[in-house]
This record gives structure tokens, C-alpha cells and sequence, in this order.
């Protein structure tokens, strides 16, 4: 049986296209990384955008000298990359073995729980992504989770589950 591997790509409004587009350029152009190839353009451009739009895919392949077909080759062989803007908060739970030993598990049912999710994705009215993450780099603090890439050592549960709560409560008020 054939499976669909084409990513998903959600269409941009024309008015933000050329902003878009400068971005991209801009994160392709300006890479630290000692070594320009297209995963490392691509990493740049999920890096300054948090996803890799379609208008990102001939930037990269004349960049590197390559091809549409190859770029969306190492595009897609990455789960980590997604091809469409992320919600307004991103909300990670460290999953690595720190994490896993002192409870990373309540953690993320609570938070599951929360978002209404049943594991990676995006909440329907797109306002947490949630990701898992195999280490945030605090293992001293497990189990860690990181809300909008501000992180929270020694986390319960409980605290976990209000952390999550407050995000929702603030996007119903709009803010
Ligand atoms: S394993 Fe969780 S922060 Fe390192």
C-alpha cells in the first residue's frame, strides 16, 4: 500500500509573502554555521520562522546549488521540521532519561491532558503547539518544561498542568 509522504503546506496571504520571503533570504544568507548545505539552511530557516514554508524550498535549493526534489528530500526525512506556522505558545516536556527517572511521565499526561492532545501536535484553536523533547539541556533540574523556550526545572505535575492552563486562559482573553 502506498502511503502520502507530501508534507502539508498551508498557503500564505499574498500581503505577507515579500516579508516572508526577505526572512527566509535573510536566515539563508546569514548562517553561523562554519558549513553551508541545505539541512543546515533549512535548520537556519526553522530556526528565524519556526517552520519551513513552501516559498523556503527554491530559496534553499539555489542557495546550495541543489534541487527542489532534493530539498524536500532532506526536508521531509526530518520529523523535527513542520510546514506550517506553529500555534502562538510552544509548550515542551523533556522526555530524556533525567527527566523520565523523577517523573517526566505525570508531567506529560497532565499536560496532555490539559491541551486536549494525545501527544505531539497542535491545539485545535491553534494556540499550544506542544513537542516533546529529549533533553533541555537542564538535567540537574528534572523533570524540566520549557513554555515559549522559558524553562521550568523541578516541575510537578500540578504546576505543570496550571503553566498550561494560565496559556489558555490568557489566548480566551485575548491576550
Ligand atoms: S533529560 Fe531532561 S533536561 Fe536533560
Amino acid at each position: 500500500m502506498q502511503s502520502d509522504v507530501t508534507p502539508k503546506i498551508v498557503p500564505t496571504p499574498d500581503s505577507e509573502k515579500q516579508n516572508l520571503k526577505d526572512r527566509i533570504t535573510g536566515a539563508v544568507t546569514t548562517q553561523k554555521r562554519p558549513t553551508v548545505t541545505v539541512l543546515s539552511s533549512l535548520l537556519s530557516i526553522e530556526d528565524e520562522l519556526g517552520y519551513i514554508p513552501q516559498e523556503a524550498i527554491p530559496i534553499v535549493a539555489e542557495h546550495n546549488n541543489s534541487t527542489i526534489n532534493e530539498v524536500w528530500g532532506v526536508a521531509s526525512f526530518y520529523p523535527n521540521f513542520r510546514f506550517d506556522p506553529p500555534s502562538k505558545n510552544v509548550v515542551e516536556v523533556c522526555w530524556g532519561p533525567s527527566c523520565h527517572l523523577v517523573g517526566a511521565s505525570e508531567v506529560i499526561k497532565a499536560v496532555l491532558d490539559e491541551l486536549g492532545l494525545s501527544g505531539e501536535g497542535d491545539t485545535a484553536d491553534k494556540v499550544v503547539s506542544f513537542k516533546f523533547n529529549t533533553c533541555l539541556g537542564a538535567c540537574p533540574q528534572a523533570p524540566v518544561m520549557s513554555v515559549n523556550h522559558r524553562m521550568y526545572g523541578k516541575i510537578t505535575s500540578k504546576d505543570a498542568k496550571l503553566r498550561v492552563s494560565k496559556l489558555i486562559e490568557s489566548a480566551k482573553r485575548g491576550r
